[in-house]
């Protein structure tokens, strides 16, 4: 009988077997991809983090004020993290007073345990109800907290690593379950000088590396392969015309890569490259189009004080 392949095996089997290779970056995240994305998040070149905690600590009041609503708010957070930034809101919103339940939801566990036990000890007020999944599964059980305002938060720059058609099937899910009153907070990393940005993801110590080959070391774990990390290399370019910063494993020699678990045996040509993430940035133009082809009306933005970074308000576009 047929196996029935999981999600993560038959990504990987196209992925290597397509022309040119590549692979969806979300698997990147286990416990060792998580954890080597808080180190990324915490280098000096890697500016998203403390632009958005900037634009955050900044207008946190106006920012608050936005979201509140006389009968309460749920605020829904996909992909939470670490919680870091979102911290700025939910000590604001508790010194205020708002009456809100904080839901952070990311497909990593471990990561919803940690920003649980955290927040118990540094923001002891606050209701927290963490829920593990997709951002696609969890928004399809939005419709269970009608009953209230949705203030919905997708922060980190995030939206960056889906190609535009993708980011605009997901924000029309969004949109779909947005009524009048919500709204959806969202960072978008912007074109910059293309140095800057480069930089961001091609540190000297290497992590950004490491965090990419974290797929390879994780195919060779789960599914009994033996991809031999020193053999590839990680290779970052951006296209200030399009926006986009794109992240290669290159291999550096002719070599074949057994998956053993999917029966698979790869060729791998001398300089033959993995696409693994896309990073895309963004401009005042882009994200109105975006919001148009999904539905939703910008009605405010924030930027940080090096003007590398905007926040928007969002509201759907039918109220
Ligand atoms: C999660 N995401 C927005 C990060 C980014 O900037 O694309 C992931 C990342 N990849 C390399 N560095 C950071």
């Amino acid at each position: 009988m047929e196996k029935i392949q999981t999600q993560f095996e038959k990504d990987v089997t196209k992925g290597l077997t397509d022309y040119p290779k590549h692979l969806p970056s979300k698997y990147i995240y286990d416990q060792r991809g998580d954890k080597l994305f808080q180190d990324i998040m915490a280098m000096p070149e890697y500016y998203l983090t403390n632009c958005e905690f900037d634009i955050l600590s900044l207008h946190k009041t106006e920012i608050c004020k936005a979201f509140s609503h006389d009968k309460g708010f749920d605020l829904i957070e996909l992909g939470a993290g670490d919680g870091k930034k979102t911290k700025i809101l939910l000590k604001e919103l508790v010194d205020k007073n708002y009456d809100f339940d904080y839901l952070p939801i990311d497909i990593s566990q471990n990561v919803l345990d940690e920003l649980t036990e955290a927040l118990k000890l540094e923001i002891p007020e606050a209701k927290v109800q963490a829920k593990q999944g997709t951002y696609f599964d969890v928004l399809s059980e939005l419709d269970e907290y009608r009953s209230r305002k949705k203030v919905i938060l997708f922060l980190g720059s995030n939206i960056g690593n889906l190609l535009h058609k993708d980011a605009i099937v997901f924000l029309k899910k969004i949109q779909e379950n947005m009524h009048d009153e919500d709204v959806l907070f969202m960072g978008f990393d912007q074109k910059k000088h293309p140095q800057t940005i480069l930089n961001a993801y091609n540190d000297d110590t290497k992590i950004t590396e490491q965090f990419n080959k974290n797929i390879l070391r994780r195919i060779n774990r789960e599914f009994e392969a033996d991809f031999d990390l020193d053999q590839f290399m990680h290779w970052e370019t951006y296209n200030p015309e399009t926006g986009t910063a794109l992240s290669y494993l290159v291999s550096l020699k002719e070599q074949y890569v057994n998956i053993n678990n999917l029966d698979l045996q790869i060729k791998f040509d001398a300089w033959e490259s993995i696409h693994v993430e896309i990073s895309q940035k963004y401009d005042d133009a882009v994200v109105e189009w975006l919001a148009a082809q999904s539905g939703l009306k910008p009605v405010k933005s924030f930027l940080d004080q090096k003007g590398y970074y905007k926040n928007y308000i969002f509201k759907a576009a039918k109220s």
